[in-house]
């Protein structure tokens, strides 16, 4: 928080500008005058200051209609009035209007240093409040859901409108493959971002357990429920609750679900108050939901209501374009993580990423990166830094011959067929270094490193 503020003095006396101007100049603020509301509101247009100290009765605009207007200019700068006693009820009034507080005159200084530091130090934690969102929803920016594929892209798109719904939403795809991601994504681009954001995985908790979770229960509901407590659906009020997991939620909590679910409305485990509930629910499943239904172990009519919107996340392997550069944003992240340069992908390490079917997606796709990023010595990751499993692949890349037959170590055949590779590269792109970079997936800069590592002219 910083320590010196703009103070805005507005009073009609002069005396009391005076000794108000002194006092605060002495603390080492920076303060500013005038002695009526009009004055006022052309100062507070034009040096923006960080809070207002304000008499009530003045000439030419009161405090009272100033603050209206000042409010209405920029709600974040706090108001404090100044009134003598006969005009305290005024300033009750005000502080419904948005003044921040209001202090009596004649007032003590340390009593106004106070108020004053308090209503900076509100002012103060809002902004960490409004920042803090704010980088959270940056950080949830569709940019952040990588991809270059088409299907992908789709999905990034209906997320988008979908968000600005209150639709229910079921989001299914294999384990790992961004669904999670996808659900903070709807919650951080919609009306209710400001809200909390709650995730419960229904797999994780027995039966019993689960029902107390999300309905809340009251004190004495069972054996151990010693105090009252609100469940998921209530913390979530004014956000979004995703269910993960859900094929795993047994049918009578589904019951429960669903009237939730159509009434917005519940009573804790053990209690009858019927409490209701502004949220949004998000559910996500690695099953087929459908399949289920027909096995009897969904509820239909559940199923409809949460499938009111379907999204399915493809898995990584039909995403061809993603492992690479998905591969190299894991690498940038867990290599400013562990302190290390940037790091390159080696082409051949990145047709061996691109062979593999990936049956863990995303998830699986980072962790093979992160002990990639640890395992190498150097600026560039070589396929001996990716697990074993990796090194058996035929990693063939488009365009380019097959290695001939291997001899000597693996390691000086993966080094001949690497250079064979910058080699058919560079002569299809008529040796433009940028071009064959592009072409080979790595950067200009990991490109000139292999020429010097291999002696090409
Ligand atoms: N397209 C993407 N771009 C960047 N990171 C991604 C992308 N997809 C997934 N991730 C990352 O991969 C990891 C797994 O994603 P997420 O938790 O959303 O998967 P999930 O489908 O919910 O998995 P599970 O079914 O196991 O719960 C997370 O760390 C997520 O940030
Ligand atoms: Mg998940």
């Amino acid at each position: 928080m910083k320590t010196q503020y703009r103070i805005l003095i507005v009073d009609d006396e002069e005396n009391v500008r005076q000794m108000l101007t002194t006092a605060f100049s002495l603390s080492g603020h920076q303060t500013l005058s005038a002695e009526n509301g009009l004055d006022a509101l052309q100062q507070f247009r034009d040096m923006q200051p960080d809070v207002v100290l304000m008499d009530i009765r003045m000439p030419h605009l009161n405090g009272l209609d100033a603050l209206h207007q000042m409010h209405r200019l920029n709600p974040k700068i706090p108001v404090v009035l100044m009134t003598a006693w006969a005009g305290v009820e005024t300033a009750v009034e005000a502080l419904r209007n948005g003044a921040f507080d209001y202090v009596i005159k004649p007032f003590d200084l340390d009593e106004l240093h106070m108020v004053i530091n308090r209503a900076l130090q509100l002012q103060a934690m809002k902004e960490e409040i409004r920042e803090l969102h704010q980088a959270l929803s940056d950080s949830w920016q569709w940019g952040h859901i990588l991809t270059h594929t088409p299907c992908m892209m789709a999905i990034c798109r209906d997320t988008a409108k979908i968000a600005l719904s209150n639709a229910n939403v079921l989001i299914s795809g294999e384990s790992g493959t961004g669904k999670e991601l996808i659900a903070r994504a709807i919650h951080y681009h919609s009306r209710r971002a400001n809200g909390p954001f709650i995730k419960i995985n229904c797999a994780a908790l027995p039966d019993s357990l689960l029902e107390s979770e999300l309905f809340g229960h009251e004190k004495g509901a069972f054996t151990g429920a010693q105090v009252q407590r609100q469940g998921l659906f209530e913390r979530a009020h004014l956000g979004t609750l995703l269910l993960d997991e859900i094929g795993e939620m047994p049918l009578n909590l589904q019951v429960k679900l669903l009237r939730v679910l159509q009434e917005r409305e519940f009573e804790r485990v053990g209690g009858s108050q019927t409490i209701k509930v502004d949220i949004r629910i998000l559910a996500a499943t690695n099953r087929n939901l459908a399949d289920q239904v027909a096995q009897g172990l969904f509820r239909e009519d559940l199923f409809y209501r949460l499938n009111v919107i379907h999204l399915e996340v493809p898995p990584l392997r039909q995403r061809a374009g993603d492992v690479v550069l998905l591969a190299n944003h894991f690498v940038q992240k867990f290599a400013s993580e562990n302190q290390r340069d940037i790091i390159e992908i080696d082409p051949q390490a990145l047709a061996y990423l691109n062979a593999w079917s990936w049956p863990g997606n995303v998830r699986e796709l980072a962790n093979v990166m992160e002990r990639a990023v640890i395992m190498s010595t150097g600026a560039v990751i070589f396929p001996e830094d990716l697990p074993p499993q990796f090194q058996h692949l035929p990693a063939t890349q488009p365009g380019t011959e097959e290695p001939g037959p291997v001899e000597g170590s693996l390691k000086e055949a993966v080094k001949r067929y690497e250079k064979q590779l910058l080699l058919n590269a560079l002569a299809r792109n008529d040796a433009n270094r940028t071009h064959t970079a592009l072409e080979l997936g790595i950067s200009r800069r990991a490109l000139m490193y292999k020429l010097q590592e291999y002696a090409i002219e």
